[in-house]
């Protein structure tokens, strides 16, 4: 029995006997048991029930490539490359950058959880299995480097998008990369790019979404983190179906992106601006400084006013951003 297998077998969210699971799957109720202490060590709180079974405790639902697929408009899916939903990969993201090469452009990969999940600058980011989104995708471009600058910013507005058409209005972009709600980190962008400085390249877009965070993570994300399912308060909605409407915004927001640039987002990105107005702490390797965030120019750069009065640009991928504590 693979853990995946198991983890369907409790995707109902009822309570289901070890002897159950074990005959479900033709193997001892002992492979059960190491199973069921796999997925809880990838963070998966299954819980035992006095008297025997195992339950979780929320139904969830695997990915399954298929319905994703099958939920994109024709157009859509139609310029979408391929499709794939792994249970466990390293990184999405490495799992497209090793594969450039021979995939189609807007190639999405997915996975249930990732051995090695990262964020910016090579930060971990936590994976647990069945419960939150982790997929990136490909976009090729022709115009080198100096056509993509923004691209972060406008993913995080097809993201914003994306959360509005399930229903979440509450969330807000904190340059450069980050999707929040209520102060929490909701979802994380990554963009890594490879190819020529002037001339054909891509773009690997990673994204994280929490759909469902368990406690264990949010101990060990050392920053407030939040989850759909937090702020529905409730049951969030089919990650299947969440997939195939981040998956929509992705491929057409990409291509709008292709033809238009950042300027196509620049609106909206001001409109869910968390840091405008707001006093920030800039931790810049350089030297950290107190600003006031102005928005962000025209190629996504993030505008503050400093101590002077005068507003300066801080581009730098080394460059971190806090709000000030009050
Ligand atoms: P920066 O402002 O420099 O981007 P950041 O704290 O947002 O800083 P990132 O590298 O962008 O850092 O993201 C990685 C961080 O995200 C991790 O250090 C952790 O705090 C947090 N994190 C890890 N896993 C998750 C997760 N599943 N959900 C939300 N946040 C997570
Ligand atoms: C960040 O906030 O720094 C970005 C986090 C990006 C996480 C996603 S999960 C899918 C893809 N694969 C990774 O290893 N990272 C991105």
């Amino acid at each position: 029995m693979l853990a995946r297998d198991l983890l369907d077998a409790l995707a109902g969210g009822d309570a289901v006997s070890g002897a159950a699971l074990a005959r479900k799957a033709g193997v001892t109720r002992a492979a059960v048991w190491k199973q069921i202490e796999a997925l809880r060590l990838k963070g998966v709180p299954v819980e035992a029930k006095v008297g025997g079974g195992y339950r979780l405790p929320w139904p969830t639902e695997l990915l399954d490539g298929q319905r994703i697929r099958a939920g994109l408009a024709p157009a859509t899916s139609a310029q979408v490359g391929m499709l794939e939903v792994h249970w466990e990969i390293d990184s999405t993201s490495s799992e497209i950058a090793r594969r450039i090469p021979v995939l189609d452009d807007l190639a999405f990969v997915m996975a249930e959880t990732q051995s090695a999940g990262r964020g910016r600058r090579g930060r971990p980011w936590l994976s647990p299995p069945g419960m939150n989104l982790y997929l990136s995708v490909l976009k090729r471009f022709d115009g080198g480097f100096a056509s993509l600058s923004g691209l972060s910013l406008a993913v995080g507005v097809m993201l914003v998008r994306a959360l509005g058409e399930l229903g979440i209005r509450t969330a807000g972009l904190k340059w450069p990369n980050d999707v929040l709600a209520g102060n929490a980190k909701l979802a994380g962008i990554l963009v890594e790019l490879s190819g020529e400085y002037s001339g054909p390249c891509a773009a690997v877009i990673g994204v994280g979404l929490n759909i469902r965070l368990p406690d264990s993570v949010h101990e060990r994300a050392g920053q407030p983190i939040t989850d759909l399912a937090s702020i529905v308060g409730g049951d969030p909605p089919g990650r299947n179906h969440i997939a195939t409407v981040v998956v929509t915004e992705l491929a057409e927001g990409l291509r709008t992106f292709e033809r238009h640039g950042f300027a196509a987002f620049a609106d909206e990105y001001a409109a869910n601006d968390l840091l405008r107005d707001v006093p920030l702490r800039i931790l810049d390797p350089r030297g950290d400084f107190e600003a006031v965030g102005e928005g962000v120019d025209e190629r996504g750069a993030l505008r503050v006013r400093v101590a002077d009065g005068s507003v300066v640009t801080v581009d730098s991928a080394e460059v971190s951003v806090r709000r000030s504590a009050p």
